[in-house]
This record gives C-alpha cells, structure tokens and sequence, in this order.
C-alpha cells in the first residue's frame, strides 16, 4: 500500500510526464512545419516515450492500492525561434524531469517505500540517457552553425537516435 504522501508525488509526476509528451508534440509539429521531417520524427517517438513513462506510473500507483489521476494540463508553447532553441528547451526540460524524479526517489527513502525507491530506478536511468541524448544533440547543432547543408544532414541523421533506441 501507497502512503498518502508518495501516491501524490507519484501522481504529480504522471502530470510532468503528460505534459512532456505534449511539449514534444508539439515541438514535433512545429518541427513538421517547418519542413525538417527527421526532427519531426525524433519528437514524434520522443513524445511517445513520454506517455509510456506516464503510463508505467499509472498501472504502478493502481497496481499498489492507490488511485492514478489524471489531471489536466498545462499548455505547451507552440512556437520556437529555431530549432537549436527547440533543443535548448528539450534539455532544460529533461533536466527539470531529472530533478522532479531525483525528489521523488528521495521522499521514498524518508518515507521508506522501498519497492517505490526500487520502481524509480528506470527512471533515474532514462532521465541520464535522455539527457546525455539532448547535450549530443545540442553539440552537433552547435557544430553545424548557419550551414544550411550542416542542417539537410543533421535532419536526416537525427532519425538515427530513434531507431538507435532499445
Ligand atoms: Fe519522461 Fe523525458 O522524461
């Protein structure tokens, strides 16, 4: 059984990794837009992983005695300067994701869930995978500057990092 006070903080991430999967939607579509269909494609799978982590949360709090809720959500931004800020914003994201999950696994230990601790460690290794994926990303754009044949390159390589993918 979930204590009341790890349900809730469980429930809180459902709403961050909801809202994740938004956010890369809509990059997704704006990178679509746009014309740069590999990136469009990136998002797209990124955006699915998110549910899928928002998913795992859900049948676990259920699965535990608790109840997962689904809450609205806040809007994400539908517009990006480029697509370097795009990624900027991926990163940063990921790194808010990171340290929401790192708070989450700390309350498991004051309140001594360890079958939650132990369910959080999928997630402390995806959010050091995502974020190692984002900083990859955001060395090659830097790279690449204003060369627009840079760019043609990068937007077809970037599909390898979905397929790539375990
Ligand atoms: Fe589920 Fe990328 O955080």
């Amino acid at each position: 059984m979930l204590s009341t006070k790890i349900e809730k903080s469980l429930n809180n991430q459902i709403k961050i990794e909801a809202e994740s999967s938004q956010i890369y939607l809509a990059m997704a579509s704006w990178a679509e837009v746009q014309g740069l269909s590999g990136v469009a494609t990136f998002m797209y799978v990124q955006s699915d992983e998110e549910r899928d982590h928002e998913l795992k949360l859900v049948r676990y709090i259920n699965e535990r005695g608790g109840h997962a809720k689904i809450s609205a959500l806040v809007a994400p931004s539908i517009e990006f300067g480029s697509f370097k800020e795009m990624f900027k914003t991926l990163l940063e994201h990921e790194i808010f994701v990171s340290q929401s999950i790192n708070k989450l696994v700390d309350i498991t230990l004051k309140e001594k869930d360890y079958a939650t601790h132990n369910f959080l460690q999928w997630y402390v290794a995806e959010q050091i995978e995502e974020e190692a994926q984002a900083r990859t990303i955001l060395d090659k754009i830097n790279l690449i500057g204003n060369d627009k044949g840079g760019l043609y390159l990068f937007d077809n390589d970037i599909k390898q990092f979905t397929t790539n993918k375990p």
